[in-house]
């Protein structure tokens, strides 16, 4: 174990003290039944939607304390710091600017809840900084940036969590423990289907001044300069390119890492067929693709299919996202609330192939993921849903989209060049960051 619990102790600056008056988050009241060599200082970077529900998560821990936030956005983040001293008894120092925040040393961990452009340096700087990572998914907006971030978390020895809860969740793991026990035979297909009302986009307003207290030009970070526009801002960016990928990484990196799971597939796909619109809808603003179908062959007889359509809430099985994991036996149909078995018939015996069942589980995945992640920064295991699984299901969905937006349709990835074969589509594999903003080229 390279990073010792006594080097845990030291990061978290408490190894020295248990001193309440050199530490006042020591005495918030949910912590003080917890000795001081167990608890996990974690800070928040970008607070709004997301990072403040994982940071509830945590919270819900009695070792976790927040002890810093960082936001570009002031409101967000004044908004949060009131609602953490009142509902939390937290009282987390704040900042505007992430790499500060990561000069303050008793932070253990920091939870990213930045848009996806946001979340490679932020990741980066906080493993090179000794902290562990919680970084929401997808891992990052372009495969040469979650290439970067795997080299950080293994050179720096740090725990990375990536943000894909049902890695952690009830359902999914008695799925995978119901495909892998053999009862569905040998599984041939993944059918996936994410249909959303929200994939659309956000209507169509005007260019304005950005808001008070928001410092543009660092939400834009390393993205190109263009003016304010609130349909790409707060929870919006995701239907742009430059900081987001549209349902295709926003629900794809969730979903095809299942159908990944179910067969232990741990590479990139050799090779995407793509096809979709965008869809001109004169009140949206977007510009991600609204319909979209996309197969991975695989090897050994496996095949993933992807498909949305955004603006729609209905799909098969009565669901409006979800898995049809299709084996020889029968078929697994779930979702996040729960599966169930539909069975083959057999002619011969004139009796299903196997018998049907159901699984249901309120448990919460995001509370289950903070878990894991909290026992990994103590225990230095790898938690279920570390850099590599993070990466690998992000390349897929990245893969889909650059398949579609190069014009090629069909790509095949030669993983010993790290390259496609389609001059347009390798324009896609490293964003061009704009200054000072640098994508470093080793770690
Ligand atoms: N795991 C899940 O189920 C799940 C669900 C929703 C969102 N997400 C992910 O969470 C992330 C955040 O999504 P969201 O919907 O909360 O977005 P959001 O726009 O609501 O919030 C992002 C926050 O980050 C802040 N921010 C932007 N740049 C920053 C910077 N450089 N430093 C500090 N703060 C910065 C913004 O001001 C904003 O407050 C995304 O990556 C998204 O894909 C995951």
């Amino acid at each position: 174990m390279k990073n010792s619990r006594r080097k845990f102790l030291h990061h978290s600056g408490l190894a020295i003290a248990g001193s309440s008056l050199a530490f006042p988050h020591i005495l918030s009241a949910k912590n003080w039944k917890v000795a001081p060599s167990d608890q996990v200082n974690v800070g928040l970077i970008g607070c709004r939607q997301r990072g403040f529900a994982v940071l509830k998560d945590h919270l819900t821990m009695p070792e976790v304390n927040c002890v810093a936030i960082c936001d570009v956005d002031e409101n967000v983040l004044n908004e949060k710091k009131a609602e953490l001293k009142d509902k939390y008894n937290q009282d987390p120092k704040v900042y505007l600017d992430f790499r500060k925040l990561l000069e303050q040393k008793d932070i253990d961990a920091v939870i990213i809840g930045t848009p996806d452009h946001w979340h490679c340096l932020p990741s980066v700087y906080a493993c090179q900084a000794g902290k562990d990572v919680y970084v929401e998914k997808p891992m990052a907006n372009s495969i040469a940036e979650c290439d970067l971030m795997v080299a950080a978390a293994n050179k720096y020895n740090r725990i990375v969590q990536v943000g894909q809860q049902q890695r952690s969740g009830e359902v999914w793991n008695a799925a995978m423990k119901e495909i892998w026990s053999g009862k569905l035979g040998k599984l041939r297909r993944a059918n996936i289907w994410a249909n959303f009302n929200y994939g659309l986009g956000p209507k169509k307003v005007s260019d304005t001044p950005a808001p008070n207290g928001v410092d543009y030009d660092f939400w834009l970070g390393p993205a190109a300069t263009l003016p304010f526009n609130d349909s790409r801002f707060h929870g919006s960016w995701r239907f742009f390119w430059d900081y987001g990928g549209g349902l295709m990484t926003d629900w794809g990196v969730h979903l095809i890492d299942m159908a990944l799971w179910a067969r232990k597939i741990e590479t990139p796909p050799k090779s995407v067929l793509a096809s979709g619109t965008h869809g001109e809808f004169s009140d949206r603003s977007t510009e991600t693709f609204n319909t979209m179908s996309v197969l991975f062959p695989m090897e050994d007889d496996y095949l993933i299919q992807w498909e949305h359509t955004a603006g729609t809430q209905n799909g098969p099985y009565g669901r409006l996202y979800g898995i049809a994991f299709v084996g020889e036996n029968g078929t697994l149909v779930a979702d996040r609330r729960g599966w169930e078995i539909y069975p083959e018939w057999d002619n011969a015996k004139k009796a299903n192939k196997i018998e049907e069942s159901k699984f249901n589980s309120e448990a919460n995945s995001t509370v289950l993921h903070a878990q894991d992640f909290v026992n990994c920064i103590k225990t230095r295991e790898q938690p279920s849903c570390n850099a590599e699984v993070g990466r690998n299901v992000a390349l897929y969905a990245h893969f889909a989209n650059i398949a579609l937006r190069s014009g090629a349709y069909k790509l095949n990835w030669d993983v010993g060049k790290g390259k496609f074969d389609h001059k347009a589509a390798n324009k896609f594999i490293t964003p061009k960051y704009r200054s000072p903003w640098e994508l470093p080229k080793a770690v």
